[in-house]
């Protein structure tokens, strides 16, 4: 007798059941991706937008393992067949009332039933001819656990008022019934049509072309926040670990421009593209974190400096291709020169601490500059712009910007040392 586990004993899904499955996850773990993305601009809450751009990347690496797994089961393509109830509930997903109900219907709700899906479908796959997709799905209920966990102790913390409460358990019902209505998310067939119809308070997501900050922060236009390279460059080693780390902690509107370039893109561009992309996003509220960790090392706040989201609210107002271009090809590139004198800078100085950080945002901004080149060209091709003519054009934006609104002007750190 051959010493097997219970699992290699049954017969299993085969590989077109085993495809259809795996073809929804990564359909229902993209949209997830993408609603985050829509959403990461508007939430105020500090800690639940450091964590959502987290959960930005852990969902575009779910979508690529699964991807992978898809491949070698000749599995096609990933997004021809998603099923439409599903689809239409992912539609409703990203409507929440606000991010207590975001928390609510996507985390506790959609998220939670797909977790139940994974283990579902462990259950039921054999587990010697099936073994790689086993191993891909554990990894990802790894994560999909600690996102719940994670989701349960803020919604809590986020439901305090009761308005909002009521709101959000409204809107949790009503995407639960919507989850129900389709069955388990590892069932073979999805029924096809959601029943359910929308709660009273329904308004359809828009973005807002605000970066929310909760009350901890104080938010000015970017011309009262940054200083120019050169004052920083006058400044005492002391000051400017300050000045630098505060440019840092500002920088989620990077992770907000980034998350909005996500949600904006067509559908169609190729996944690596959104791949990229959500390792930038996240990248960019790591190095907000980095920011304010080292300012509190050093006994400053938050809420002790200005802060700035007009970076964000000047981007959003171009189109994509100009949105994205004018922050990787033309701002990271262009900057990307002041962080090897900086590194060295405290190197000397002994300053281990930052000059750690700083070393890593270093990596972190080389490959932002190449995502940029990268999906940029991909963007121009066939096009009668070349790449010079498409800066023309953001320069175009950049001006027209800071005159209908001063607040949009071009930070004071744009304007480099001779
Ligand atoms: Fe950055
Ligand atoms: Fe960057």
């Amino acid at each position: 007798m051959v010493d097997v586990s219970a699992n290699a004993k049954v017969v299993g899904y085969n590989v077109t059941e085993n495809g259809r499955l795996l073809r929804r996850f990564a359909s229902v773990e993209r949209r997830s991706m993408r609603i985050l993305a829509a959403w990461l601009p508007e939430i105020a809450h500090w800690e639940t937008k450091k964590a959502v751009a987290r959960h930005i990347w852990d969902e575009a690496e779910h979508v690529t393992w699964l991807r992978q797994r898809l491949g070698e089961l000749r599995g096609g393509r990933p997004d021809t067949d998603a099923d439409p109830g599903m689809v239409q509930l992912m539609n409703e997903v990203i409507n929440a009332p606000h991010t207590a109900g975001l928390i609510g219907g996507l985390y506790l709700g959609v998220k939670r039933h797909l977790l139940d899906g994974y283990k579902g479908h462990i259950n039921k796959t054999n587990d010697i001819v099936d073994a790689p997709t086993i191993k891909v799905l554990h990894r990802i209920i790894h994560e999909e656990q600690q996102h719940l966990t994670w989701a349960e102790a803020i919604y809590e913390e986020l439901t305090r008022d009761e308005t909002v409460r009521r709101q959000a358990e409204e809107w949790s019902t009503y995407i639960d019934g919507l989850i129900r209505s389709l069955g388990p998310f590892d069932a073979l067939m999805l029924i096809a049509e959601p029943a359910p119809s929308p709660p009273r308070s329904y308004t359809p997501f828009r973005r807002s072309m605000k970066a929310h900050r909760d009350d901890r922060f104080d938010v000015r236009p970017a011309r009262e926040v940054y200083k120019t390279q050169k004052q920083m460059n006058a400044e005492t080693h002391e000051e400017s670990i300050i000045s630098n780390f505060q440019i840092y902690a500002t920088e989620m509107w990077a992770a907000e421009l980034v998350a909005s370039c996500i949600y904006d893109a067509p559908y169609d561009m190729p996944w690596e593209f959104f791949y990229d992309l959500a390792h930038q996003c996240w990248d960019e509220a790591r190095h907000a974190a980095m920011g304010e960790l080292r300012l509190a090392e050093m006994g400053v706040s938050l809420s002790d400096f200005p802060t700035a989201v007009s970076e964000y609210e000047r981007g959003v107002r171009m189109p994509m291709l100009h949105r994205f271009c004018d922050l990787t090809v033309m701002a990271e590139a262009e900057h990307i020169h002041v962080r090897r004198p900086r590194l060295q800078k405290y190197l000397e100085g002994g300053d281990l601490r930052s000059a750690e950080f700083v070393d890593y945002d270093w990596s972190d901004e080389v490959n932002h500059v190449r995502y940029g080149f990268r999906w940029v060209k991909y963007m121009l091709e066939g096009d009668a712009r070349s790449l010079d003519d498409l800066k023309a054009e953001v320069w175009e934006w950049r001006r027209r910007l800071s005159q209908e609104n001063p607040d949009l002007r071009l930070p004071p750190y744009f304007e480099m040392e001779e």
